[in-house]
């Protein structure tokens, strides 16, 4: 083993081949070749960023000295890159950002567990990252989009801002240890039937989940800003322990296979609350403590039955429209009008055959009352092409702006 005075000497005098002298205060480090990632990895830590080049590949190995990198850790653009891996690296200050990395096939961080970010998109070949146990228990933000990956499991955050997890088409099984995130997780487009559990989870700002297959939140009490659910296909929604989303909607839309919806404890909905096109519910028989909303109610399907025994204050409008017949629940409903639903009963009508064809959140549309739910309605999202808008929103960084 060679000393670090003597690598760098020795590089100084271009005897290495190829590399140039480098130095662990560089701003940033670049490394270009095997033999600059040599030279960084006898740093025990790096000060700024550590960037590798368009032709820095097809193997760098970053093991040795090096425990920590201050700043990033950046690859971008580099269709070379096969293998990464680092057997030393501990902590990366800045982002871990692999974006446009083509072919890369290893990423290999055995001893890594704290990083600012997680920054990973258009890793096409990708399919399973290789940590440690426990892995990565420290992370700002996670991004996940466009990659090729089977599993997250070397990813073990538990309190973030924001998460969003995309068109990872492989990708069939989420389970993630959070327990808080404090802005707004997205999940779409990954494996057509992907299984999503997040068995810790207690509180969260927003979340916006497609295309998933089965979903889990046995310990969420408590949702700041919205939840959304479109184009699922899980047959049940449960949340036991759900009692509040304070700011925002509650909305599923066109979850094809819904059977039943069951928040038993949920009170308050601080927007909006919309339940349109899932056409195998029959029964809204699942919010019975439901009492508060702040937004408008507008509820449109092929039940025969809605049951919302406490309901006792709608700030919006309501309307129920069903393909069946649901005169016995309006009935009851219609005589919440004007007093409860502050913004009166609209419609309440049954044997519609056009009922599941309007998905238009609550709230916007002629009917609405400008009630207090948000305008980035589900029937935006849910027409925009989504794996487009998300994908590249990931990649410019600008989920926060989209939404
Ligand atoms: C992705 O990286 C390749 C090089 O591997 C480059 O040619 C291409 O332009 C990059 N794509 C984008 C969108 O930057
Ligand atoms: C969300 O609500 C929880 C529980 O009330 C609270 O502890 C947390 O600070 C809130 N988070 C945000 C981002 O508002
Ligand atoms: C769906 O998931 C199950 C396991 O949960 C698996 O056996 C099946 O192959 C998956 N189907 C598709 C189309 O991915
Ligand atoms: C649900 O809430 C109850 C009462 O707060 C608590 O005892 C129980 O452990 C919670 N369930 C889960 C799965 O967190
Ligand atoms: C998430 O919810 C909070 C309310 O807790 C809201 O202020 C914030 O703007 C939301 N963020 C996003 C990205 O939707
Ligand atoms: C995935 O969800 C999006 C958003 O709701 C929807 O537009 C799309 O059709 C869904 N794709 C599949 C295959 O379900
Ligand atoms: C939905 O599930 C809940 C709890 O498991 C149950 O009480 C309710 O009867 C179910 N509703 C329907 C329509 O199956
Ligand atoms: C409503 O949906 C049905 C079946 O999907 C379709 O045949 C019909 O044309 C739609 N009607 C309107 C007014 O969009
Ligand atoms: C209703 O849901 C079905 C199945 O998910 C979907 O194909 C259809 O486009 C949805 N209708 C509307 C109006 O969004």
């Amino acid at each position: 083993m060679y000393s670090k005075e003597l690598i760098s000497v020795v590089a100084a005098f271009g005897l290495v081949s190829g590399a140039a002298a480098l130095s662990c205060k560089d701003d940033p480090v670049e490394i270009n070749s095997q033999a600059d990632a040599t030279q960084a990895a006898n740093c025990d830590t790096i000060t700024h960023d550590l960037v590798l080049g368009t032709q820095a590949g097809p193997d760098i190995n970053l093991g040795g000295d090096l425990t920590e990198i201050k700043g990033s850790l950046i690859v971008k653009n580099n269709g070379l890159l096969q293998s990464l891996s680092s057997s030393s690296l501990q902590t990366v200050g800045g982002a871990f950002q692999l974006n446009n990395v083509t072919s890369l096939t290893s990423l290999v961080f055995p001893e890594l567990g704290e990083v600012g970010s997680i920054d990973w998109t258009t890793l096409s070949s990708l399919q399973e990252p290789t940590f440690g146990t426990p892995g990565i228990t420290k992370a700002e933000s996670v991004i996940v989009a466009d990659t090729f990956v089977s599993n997250l499991d070397g990813i073990n955050v538990q309190d973030v801002t924001d998460m969003n997890i995309n068109n990872n088409r492989r990708l069939s099984k989420f389970s993630t240890s959070i327990k808080t995130l404090s802005n707004a997780l997205y999940v779409t487009a990954n494996a057509l039937n992907m299984t999503m559990e997040m068995p810790n989870l207690e509180w969260i700002a927003n979340m916006t989940i497609a295309n998933v297959s089965t979903f889990s939140v046995p310990s969420l009490k408590y949702v700041n800003g919205s939840m959304r659910f479109d184009s699922n296909y899980f047959t049940e929604f449960y949340a036991a322990n759900l009692t509040e989303i304070h700011d925002g909607d509650l909305s599923f839309v066109s979850n094809p296979q819904l059977t039943n919806i069951s928040i038993p404890q949920l009170e308050r909905v601080g927007g909006g609350v919309t339940i349109a096109n899932n056409t195998e519910l029959t029964k809204i028989d699942g919010l019975g403590s439901l009492s508060r909303v702040g937004g408008a109610i507008k509820m449109r399907g092929s039940f025969d039955e809605i049951d919302l025994p406490e309901l006792n204050d709608v700030v919006g409008t309501a309307e129920f429209v069903s393909t069946e017949d649901i005169t016995e629940s309006c009935d009851k409903l219609n005589e919440l009008s004007g007093n409860v639903v502050q913004g009166k009963v609209t419609e309440c009508k049954g044997l519609v055959a056009t009922a599941n064809n309007d998905t238009s959140s609550a709230g916007d549309g002629s009917s609405g009352s400008g009630s207090g739910s948000n305008d980035d309605s589900a029937a935006s999202l849910a027409s925009a092409s989504m794996s487009t808008v998300f994908t590249l929103a990931a990649l410019g960084g600008l989920v926060a702006t989209f939404l």
